[in-house]
């Protein structure tokens, strides 16, 4: 419990704190690994580089400051932060040294505002936060192990199979090298994967949705191959140095995106690009277990070169009288057919299938860029859709919609 005069010193940090803005945990990244360079075997130094992780950091912190007094209103954000520190492995006495480079930033950063009374109401403020963290990782982290088929740490799986699913996207099947079971998770979670790429002078974690039903032996993954200026490392490396036979890190299932319906609920499945694979493990998941609700599959790519799995849902809608397909091909090709590859051409346009949907009641999962999961979001609550019916996950650090 923090004391009233700590949580008002707190408090009256917040427009110091707005005005220093991201610049804030830009500098206190900096700081943290160059001093402590060995957590840049934690770090995605990319998401440092593209700014990603400094800010969805900021918005923590600013958000911890805005809400002392009232934290049960970040209980959903600490778990879906604490969800994926289990997924790289986070242990408690990295908090002290985080703690440490937050508050030499404060220190460094505020000049004489950075008074005693402030360092400390910030100190005891952290070491709060820290211990709500370290506590609820440290239940996810013994959960983990106790499931069945579960573990801590890092596994070995063998890479059993490489599939190709279209120019971008190509899955890989896992198998546990002790040949025991492995857990079953929740459809829409992901596995925490680590490297050590030729390419990179460190370690890299990343993080895979798992992109088919639990099956308690195996896991899937389907990594988008990520080019640019600069080409992603490691899906890079998945794609082009990664083999059937060889053998990769992982870490448990987490996530604190996935599916929950009940029996009857319509469940609509929105996605963009790759953000198509915790859609698939929760599509596949409901076709197998006794959900009789609508199911539709709403899904948006560039044409049908990049279109992943585009048989198979074709197949399972044949199959599955209560599945709906839709998919719209921003730029079709020549090759791609109208009404046969896709229905729609041009950006994703949710007006075009509200007769469609059984909205009443339905839940809404939704999985792709920031831009496309805002835009999703903005039209279901237009449509009156509840906030507690719309669950989107994005494939970095999280920023608010
Ligand atoms: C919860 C979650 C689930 C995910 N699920 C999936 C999934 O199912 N499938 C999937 O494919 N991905 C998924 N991701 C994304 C995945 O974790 C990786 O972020 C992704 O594969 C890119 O990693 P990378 O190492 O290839 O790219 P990084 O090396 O991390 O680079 C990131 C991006 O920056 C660009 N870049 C790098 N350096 C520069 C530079 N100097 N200048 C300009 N641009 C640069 C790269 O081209 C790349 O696009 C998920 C992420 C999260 C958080
Ligand atoms: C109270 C302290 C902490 C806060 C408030 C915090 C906050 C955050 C936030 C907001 C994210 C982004 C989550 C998302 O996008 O879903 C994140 C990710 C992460 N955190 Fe923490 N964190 C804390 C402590 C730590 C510690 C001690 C470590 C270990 C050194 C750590 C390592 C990471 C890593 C590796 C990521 C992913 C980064 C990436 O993808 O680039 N965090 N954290």
């Amino acid at each position: 419990m923090l004391s009233s005069e700590t949580i008002r010193i707190v408090q009256s940090t917040i427009p110091l704190l707005e005005s220093a803005g991201t610049e804030l945990t830009r500098y206190f990244y900096q700081r943290m690994l160059s001093h402590n360079p060995e957590l840049k075997d934690v770090f995605n130094l990319n998401h440092q580089r593209s700014g990603g992780q400094p800010a969805a950091l900021f918005e923590a912190v600013l958000g911890y400051a805005r809400n002392i007094d009232n934290l049960s209103v970040l209980s959903a954000v600490v778990e879906r932060i604490a969800q994926k520190h289990t997924s790289f492995l986070i242990t408690p006495d990295q908090y002290q040294i985080v703690g440490y480079h937050l508050i030499e930033t404060i220190r460094e950063l505020a000049g004489e505002a950075a008074t005693d009374e402030v360092l400390q109401a910030w100190t005891e403020a952290y070491q709060l936060l820290a211990t709500i963290f370290i506590e609820r990782e440290k239940v996810l982290y013994a959960e983990q192990e106790q499931a069945g088929g579960g573990w801590r740490g890092s596994r070995p799986f063998k890479v059993v199979c490489k599939s190709r699913e279209s120019d971008l996207i190509t899955s890989f099947y896992l198998e546990p090298v002790d040949g025991k079971p492995v857990m079953d998770f929740r459809p829409g979670q992901y596995l925490g994967i680590k490297l050590r790429p030729a390419t990179s002078a460190y370690a890299e974690i990343r993080q895979y949705s798992l992109s088919d039903a639990p099956n308690g032996c195996s896991y899937r993954i389907s990594v988008k191959r990520e080019t640019g200026e600069v080409d992603g490392i490691m899906s890079n490396w998945l794609h082009d140095a990664v083999s059937e036979g060889d053998v990769i890190e992982v870490m448990p299932p987490a996530g604190d995106f996935f599916l929950s319906a009940e029996e009857e609920t319509p469940v609509v499945l929105i996605s963009a690009g790759v953000g198509l694979t915790p859609m698939l493990s929760m599509l596949n998941t409901q076709l197998q277990n006794g959900h009789h609700g609508s199911l539709f599959w709403l899904h948006a790519c560039e044409n049908g070169q990049v279109h992943a799995f585009a048989d198979d849902i074709r197949a399972k809608e044949k199959q599955h009288e209560r599945l709906k397909s839709r998919v719209w091909y921003n730029h079709p090709s020549t090759v791609d057919r109208p009404a046969e590859d896709y229905d729609f051409s041009g950006l994703m346009s949710l007006d075009k299938v509200r007769e469609l949907i059984d909205v009443h009641g339905a839940h809404f999962y939704c999985c792709g860029p920031t831009p496309f999961v805002k835009m999703v979001n903005e039209t279901l609550t237009d449509w009156g859709i509840e906030e507690d019916s719309i669950h989107y996950e994005i494939f970095g650090p999280h920023s608010s919609l």
